[in-house]
């Protein structure tokens, strides 16, 4: 099995998974975290190199106070967690994302996170938290402009890799493979630019359903896609 080098995961359904067994919505996202630890361990085990999530997007502050404020609760639990999950899959941790939003002791956990993990390289876990691709690209570029208007950079010189040099994803190669779970087929402003060339894979599965066996079907299904790039197939 070729394995992708880089996998992104839209995380969804937790809410609607809830709900059809009868239970709050928080009750789906305790349980969407719980899989996101197993899913971090299958990947290892696996042999991918990148994992980057959609945990909390820039719209979902809209959502009820209660869950907003069920979500953060959880945040803080899990980064405090996410210490130990990354000592033992040696797995370096990147929050993607405007974390200028958040209270200042989640900051801090993000901040000691990011910094415990640093010098580790078995697994890339970049986790995307008040996210929004378009945001990711107007902080990108209002950098860009700063640095251009005050000389460090000249606009003749700017090409693709100078804007990905400015993104949060700076320095992580792009996604092989793009999964959304639990049927909606859209990308929701997440990593716009950095999808370009990526395989999608979609599944009814919701989220907290998503285990190992579903992610081998979605590296298969990757398997049998013919990556061409726009270039000519091979024979
Ligand atoms: C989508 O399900 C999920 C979210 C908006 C939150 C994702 C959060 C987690 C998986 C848990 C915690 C993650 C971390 C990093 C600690 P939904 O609520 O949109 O489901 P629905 O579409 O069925 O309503």
């Amino acid at each position: 099995m070729n394995v992708p080098n880089h996998i992104a995961i839209i995380l969804d359904g937790n809410g609607r998974w809830a709900k059809a067994k009868g239970m709050p919505r928080s009750y789906g996202h305790v349980k969407g975290c719980a899989n996101l630890e197993t899913i971090c361990d299958d990947m290892k085990e696996l042999g991918v190199k990148y994992l980057t999530v959609y945990a909390f997007s820039t719209e979902n502050w809209k959502r009820s106070r209660e869950e907003v404020e069920g979500l953060m609760k959880l945040f803080r639990n899990y980064l405090k967690k996410c210490i130990k999950i990354a000592e033992k899959n040696k797995m370096k941790v990147k929050i993607i994302g405007d974390i200028s939003a958040f209270d200042a002791d989640i900051r801090q956990k993000i901040v000691e996170l990011e910094e415990f993990s640093k010098d580790y390289t078995e697994l890339h876990f970049q986790i995307a938290l008040n996210y929004g691709s378009r945001d990711e690209i107007v902080r990108g570029m209002r950098r860009m402009a700063l640095d251009a208007a005050e000389g460090r950079l000249r606009p003749e010189e700017i090409e693709e890799n100078t804007i990905e040099n400015y993104l949060d994803t700076a320095g992580i190669p792009d996604p092989d493979l793009l999964i959304r779970t639990s049927g909606e087929q859209r990308l929701s402003n997440f990593l716009l630019w950095q999808l370009a060339y990526t395989e999608f894979y979609f599944t009814d599965v919701p989220w907290p359903d998503f285990h190992k066996e579903e992610l081998v079907k979605a590296i298969e299904t990757y398997n049998h896609r013919d990556r061409r790039y726009g270039g000519v197939k091979e024979e």
